[in-house]
This record gives C-alpha cells, sequence and structure tokens, in this order.
C-alpha cells in the first residue's frame, strides 16, 4: 500500500469511517503524498486531457473575450483572477497574449489564486518572463480590499473539488450519506450512521446536505427510485459565492464537466458522476489507488447559477464549451487583424476545442456578470 492509504487507513482507524469528500481531499490534496502535488497529471503522458494541454489557442482566445469584456469596464486596468492554474501554462498562454498586444507591455493585473507553496513555485518557472506580469494571492482575502474590476475564472477547478456521496432511502424519505471504510487492507463504501463534518464548508449554506438540493422541487422526490446517488459539493457552491461576492464590477466564469440539476436527476445518472482518471482510462473504481489518479465528478450548474444570482449575478452564458469559443471566434473574424493568423496548428487546436467529438461538448461554460458598480 502507498504512504497515502496507510494515512487514510490510520485515520479511519482512529475514528471509525469517514466522508467520501475526506476521502477525496486526502486523495487529490494531501501535502505530501496527493495527487495534485505531482506536476504533470495532465495531458498525453498524465492521465488526462483538458482545453490547456491542446495548446496555446485556448488561452488566447480567453484573452481576447476578456479584452472584449475589459474594453466595457472602461476606468483602471483590467484586472483578471485565476483559481486551478495548476503549473501555470493557461496564465502564460493568457499573459503572453496582452503583452504582444500591447508591444511587450501588458495591460492587465493579472492574479493567480494559489494556497500551495509548491504549485506556485511550478507557476513562476512556466510563466518566465511573464511572471512579471502576475501576482499571487493565497485566499481570497489577500486579494485587493476593494473587490475585483474585471474577470475571475477557472477552467476545470470546480470538478476537482471533494464532494459527498449520498443515495435516497426511499422508504425513510430520506438520504443516507455514503462514507469510506475498511475491509482488510482495502477500502470499501459504508453507510454513516450520519453526515459527517468535513471541515468549513460542510455549513448548511455550503449545500452539505441534498434535501436543500431538492428544494427548488421536493416533489421529485416521491419519485426518486430507492438508492439513487447524487454528490453534493459544499466546496464548489463556497468558490462560486466567494468569486461573486469580490467581483465588484465584471464577469465570473467557468469551464467544467457538469450537469442541471434536472440533468442529475436522469435515469441515466442514477448512480451518481463521481469517476477516476488513470493513463487516460475512465473507472468507477474510486477507492482504488489513493494518490495515484485523479476523482472528479459533475459539477451541479444549476447550483452554481442560483448562488450567482442570488449573489446579485446576471447569468450570461450557459452553454457548451463549443458555442461560447465559435461566438469567440465569430468576433476575431468581424474584428479581422485583431488575432493572428489561423496557422495549421492554431486551425488543428481550435478543432480540438469545438469539436463535439473532443472536448466542445463535454465541456460546459457558465459565465455571470455584475455590470453595475457595487
Ligand atoms: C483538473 S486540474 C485543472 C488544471 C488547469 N486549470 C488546467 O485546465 O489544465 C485542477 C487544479 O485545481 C487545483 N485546485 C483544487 N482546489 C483548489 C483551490 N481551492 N484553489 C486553487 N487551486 C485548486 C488543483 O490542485 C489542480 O491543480
Amino acid at each position: 500500500m502507498s504512504g497515502l492509504a496507510d494515512v487514510i487507513r490510520a485515520e479511519i482507524e482512529a475514528a471509525g469511517p469517514i466522508s467520501f469528500a475526506r476521502f477525496m481531499d486526502l486523495a487529490l490534496y494531501h501535502p505530501e503524498f496527493g495527487y495534485y502535488e505531482r506536476r504533470s497529471p495532465v495531458g498525453r503522458h498524465g492521465d488526462y486531457y483538458t482545453s490547456v494541454s491542446a495548446g496555446g489557442l485556448f488561452g488566447e482566445l480567453l484573452a481576447f473575450a476578456f479584452a472584449q469584456w475589459g474594453a466595457g469596464l472602461n476606468d483602471g486596468p483590467l484586472q483578471i483572477v485565476e483559481s486551478g492554474a495548476h503549473d501555470g501554462r493557461l496564465a502564460r498562454d493568457i499573459v503572453d497574449w496582452f503583452r504582444r498586444r500591447g508591444g511587450g507591455r501588458s495591460q492587465i493585473e493579472y492574479w493567480i489564486l494559489e494556497p500551495s507553496i509548491a504549485r506556485r513555485a511550478w507557476q513562476k518557472e512556466t510563466l518566465g518572463p511573464c511572471a512579471a506580469s502576475v501576482r499571487w494571492a493565497s485566499d481570497w482575502d489577500s486579494l485587493p480590499d476593494c473587490g475585483v474590476q474585471g474577470v475571475i475564472f477557472a477552467n476545470e477547478l470546480l470538478d476537482a473539488m471533494p464532494v459527498r456521496r449520498w443515495a435516497w432511502d426511499a422508504a425513510a424519505m430520506n438520504w443516507r450519506e455514503w462514507g469510506v471504510g475498511r475491509i482488510g487492507d482495502a477500502f470499501a463504501w459504508v453507510r454513516l450512521d450520519r453526515p459527517q463534518s468535513t471541515g468549513p464548508d460542510s455549513s448548511p449554506t455550503g449545500m452539505s446536505d441534498p434535501n436543500e438540493f431538492f428544494q427548488s422541487d421536493a416533489s421529485l422526490l416521491a419519485v426518486l427510485p430507492d438508492g439513487f446517488i447524487v454528490e453534493t459539493c459544499p466546496a464548489a457552491l463556497t468558490w462560486w459565492r466567494n468569486a461573486a461576492t469580490r467581483l465588484r464590477r465584471g464577469w465570473l466564469l467557468t469551464f467544467d464537466y457538469g450537469l442541471t440539476f434536472e440533468e442529475l436527476l436522469s435515469p441515466s445518472r442514477s448512480q451518481g458522476t463521481l469517476r477516476a482518471y488513470h493513463s487516460h482510462q475512465v473507472s468507477n473504481a474510486v477507492l482504488d489507488r489513493p494518490g495515484e489518479q485523479d476523482l472528479t465528478a459533475h459539477v451541479n450548474f444549476s447550483a452554481l447559477r442560483a448562488a450567482g444570482e442570488a449573489a446579485g449575478l446576471k447569468t450570461e452564458h450557459f452553454e457548451s464549451q463549443g458555442s461560447f469559443l465559435v461566438r469567440v471566434v465569430g468576433e476575431i473574424e468581424r474584428q479581422s487583424g485583431r488575432f493572428g493568423d489561423w496557422t495549421p496548428g492554431r486551425r488543428r487546436q481550435l478543432k480540438t476545442l469545438i469539436h463535439p467529438e473532443h472536448l466542445g461538448h463535454a465541456f460546459r461554460v457558465l459565465a455571470q456578470s455584475r455590470q453595475a458598480r457595487l
């Protein structure tokens, strides 16, 4: 067994079964053995692809879109805050696009929200000369006090946040939480006697209990099959609320795998959306090999959308990555000469980003805005 498996085993030994959110948090983010403490899980030699691993075009298209949105804000530098920047490639592609466009001068204030010291070091290395245009914040409170005027965004951050896993008990008309225990050396699913705290994000406002998830339509519970599984992600909701609160004026957006509330309840999702990636193979064996495979669950876009709107944001776009980027390309074509040549390499990258059979359909974009000054 790996060092991380020993750590998790010891925790279960000491206090009994743990919530899946705790298991996922340790598997991905344990400071010594966590999966994301490794630098290269993304790309051909890693476990999965993201839009960033397709090449620099994704960042260039985002930079173009952000510049358009920034033009409507007028005063002050355009502030861009990225979270989940991993090794800094997307940040480099965006900052570099602005530097080239400004003749070597950056017209933006780029922030990376990054709690991990190790990841900050990778990001600085990847950014190279672009690092001079980037500032780092370890948490939301370290961003400028007056809030952000510009864009707060993430690519595949929220679907990497720890989730809790619940099964519907039709006889008791209640949710039961699935946790993680042990059978011998192996980890196994166990029903928890009662929901467990997973830290600060498990507050009622963080949707720690899926009854909150169903408040909008409790009548659905009467017809939900016994054993139907949903995941909730209090950390993702907390992230979105924090971002919405910090956004003084401008845009908040995320690119993620995800579904709406109705889609999460479709019969084809009765086993939930939790899965593992290892060497580009997807599996349901999420309790195997902790720290050596990626774990992910679909984002609940309805919950994020409602949280943003409750914080005063307007929903501008909720669509596939393909249609979002096609619109950006349409604007580029309209303003010919402001983007750069469509070389064969760039065309190939565009196809990967927008084609429904590649990344265009599976990834979705939720974009909300606050136009008036707070
Ligand atoms: C699936 S990877 C995506 C990486 C990159 N955005 C890309 O598209 O290639 C998720 C990243 O989010 C980071 N992450 C998770 N929780 C975070 C948090 N609360 N703040 C900042 N980064 C976080 C992980 O460490 C990991 O680097």
